[in-house]
């Protein structure tokens, strides 16, 4: 076929060049708070210095404590101080913050919403920003329908003279599928599927991306990503901190909500999803919808089966004597808030029957590390003495720290027998790529820009994965027994009995 296209054209589609974003204001709600303070703006502010932002760009922070913009510039900088201990240039600084502003004001009244439109049209005339607006709710979740609602009714669900309008939720979305339906109700009733992103940091995340193109640039490793090879799936997210000084936002929530609802899910649906026809919004999410559509409701009487909890008690991490979660800050001396999670999970469809994914999540664990093992069956028959004892090919990705991907294989140990062993084939991030691993918010945040929605949730997705922990989430109101494990360890003892029925056992990583 003649290709038609002009070169230039060519050009701006090419996934190698980069994009630069219109010129744009983006609005957070809730700017008081630690989210915009050590993730959202420095990650802007390592856009604005890799020259990824438009020239014309604003950022305007809504909050209700009273604050000049230059206390606000202030705090932003000294909190960008301490996230950058290669230092903060004056001179990107400078051109950077001139664009922070700060506006004061109740989510909950009329008045700030108009207040806020008045401010962006002036910054149009004042910085170019051309009526695009990007609105950011890094505020209470209590508090996203109410601002969704003032945006709606201020007219601001639209851009200005023709410039778009896109609204960023962050997690939690909802606390249950109802709520979550709820929250997707009340935006759709001002902003379209198209204008949302809902975000998810895990997914900005290279490693994690990482996942898709592992499976789907690679022609070795797909023939056997399915049931006929592959034993079974342990996905971890371990993390050896507490939950510091957020007691009060972890106590409603729990590992269930805070990390298997979202980080867990997803890349459990980008580990076992189809392959999508094209690297779109709409072609991948439709395949993550549909591994959630399969994935088997777990009976609400069989919930132990599947779902164990666990929650930390006294103990020791990294040779240091940390509490028990029950005398944590704002954290009561009974409180049954989970912070561990295995589940058992089955995807039923053609490439999955049959083979178990079992999820783990925790807080006070050994050390911190997220990972995907895919384990596979073992061979059909062992011709090598003392092959039987040797452990099946396990291929890791992982996520973080120490990005990479290693593959575990059997290998004649040097001598004159044949003797077999296993190792590790390893490719780490750090020594086979020279450039830095940009922080997910960086990703994340050009994306809203440039208007592209892929690595954001759409709301099938998040009501889908509502749906499959509805039943434990129910089970474990009703029962308020809770298993303990001493901070330092994996978990408890029943998420070791999850597995040892198996006959199989979780991967110390
Ligand atoms: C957040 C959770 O979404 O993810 C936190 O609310 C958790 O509890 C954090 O610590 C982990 O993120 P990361 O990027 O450090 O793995």
């Amino acid at each position: 076929m003649v290709e038609t296209r002009l070169p230039a054209e060519l050009l701006r589609d090419d996934p190698r060049i980069p994009k630069t974003p219109d010129p744009s204001a983006i609005v957070i709600f809730g700017a008081s708070g630690d989210l915009t303070a050590r993730k959202l703006v420095p990650a802007l502010y390592e856009l604005a210095e890799g020259r990824r932002l438009p020239m014309e760009f604003a950022i305007v922070g809504v909050a209700r404590t009273p604050m000049s913009y230059e206390e606000f510039r202030e705090k932003l900088r000294r909190s960008l101080e301490e996230q950058r201990p290669g230092g903060v240039s004056d001179d990107v600084w400078d051109s950077f913050s001139g664009g922070i502003f700060y506006l004061a004001g109740d989510s909950k009244k009329a008045g700030t919403y108009r207040e806020l439109k008045g401010f962006l049209k002036n910054l149009d005339n004042e910085r170019g920003t051309r009526g695009n607006r990007a609105f950011y709710l890094a505020s209470s979740p209590t508090l996203f329908s109410t601002i969704v609602e003032g945006l709606g009714e201020a007219g601001m669900n639209e851009g200005e003279d023709g410039g778009w309008a896109r609204l960023v939720v962050e997690k939690p979305f909802g606390r249950d599928l109802t709520s979550a339906r709820e929250l997707n109700a009340d935006i759709r009733r001002y902003f379209e599927e198209t204008q949302i992103y809902r975000i998810d940091h895990y997914l900005g995340k290279e490693t994690v991306q990482n996942i898709l193109a592992l499976r789907f640039s690679n022609s070795i490793f797909e023939p056997l990503w399915n049931q006929h090879y592959v034993d079974h799936v342990q996905i971890t997210v371990a993390e050896d901190l507490g939950i510091g000084s957020r007691g009060g936002f972890y106590e409603d929530a729990g590992a269930l909500r805070d990390i298997i609802q979202n980080h867990a899910m997803q890349i459990l649906c980008l580990t076992a999803m189809e392959p999508p026809a094209a690297f779109d919004a709409e072609s991948v999410r439709e395949e993550k919808v549909k591994v959630l559509k399969a994935a088997r409701r777990i009976p609400a009487d069989e919930v132990e089966d599947f779902a164990v909890r666990g929650q930390y008690t006294r103990g020791w991490v990294w040779g240091e004597e940390t509490p028990g979660y029950r005398e944590e800050e704002d954290i009561g001396p009974d409180s049954t808030t989970e912070t561990y999670v295995a589940l058992k999970l089955y995807i039923d469809n053609w490439r999955w029957a049959g083979t178990p994914f079992y999820v783990r999540t925790g807080k006070r664990l050994p050390k911190r590390v997220t990972e995907i093992a895919i384990q596979f069956k073992p061979t059909p028959h062992a011709p090598f003495a003392g092959a039987e004892n040797l452990e099946p090919n396990v291929l890791v990705v992982r996520v973080q720290p120490e990005e990479g991907v290693s593959l575990k294989i059997g290998a004649k140990v040097p001598g004159s027998g044949f003797e077999i062993r296993s190792v590790n084939m390893d490719l780490l991030y750090g020594t086979a790529f020279l450039e830095e691993v940009p922080d997910a918010y960086q990703r994340l945040l050009l994306d809203l820009m440039l208007g592209d929605p892929t690595l954001f949730i759409r709301s099938d997705e998040t009501e889908g994965a509502w749906d499959i922990l509805g039943p434990v989430m129910r089970a474990w109101t009703e029962n308020g027994e809770m298993p303990f494990y001493p901070a330092g360890s994996w978990g408890p003892d029943e998420a070791e009995k999850l597995l040892k029925r198996e006959g199989r056992r979780w991967r110390r990583p």
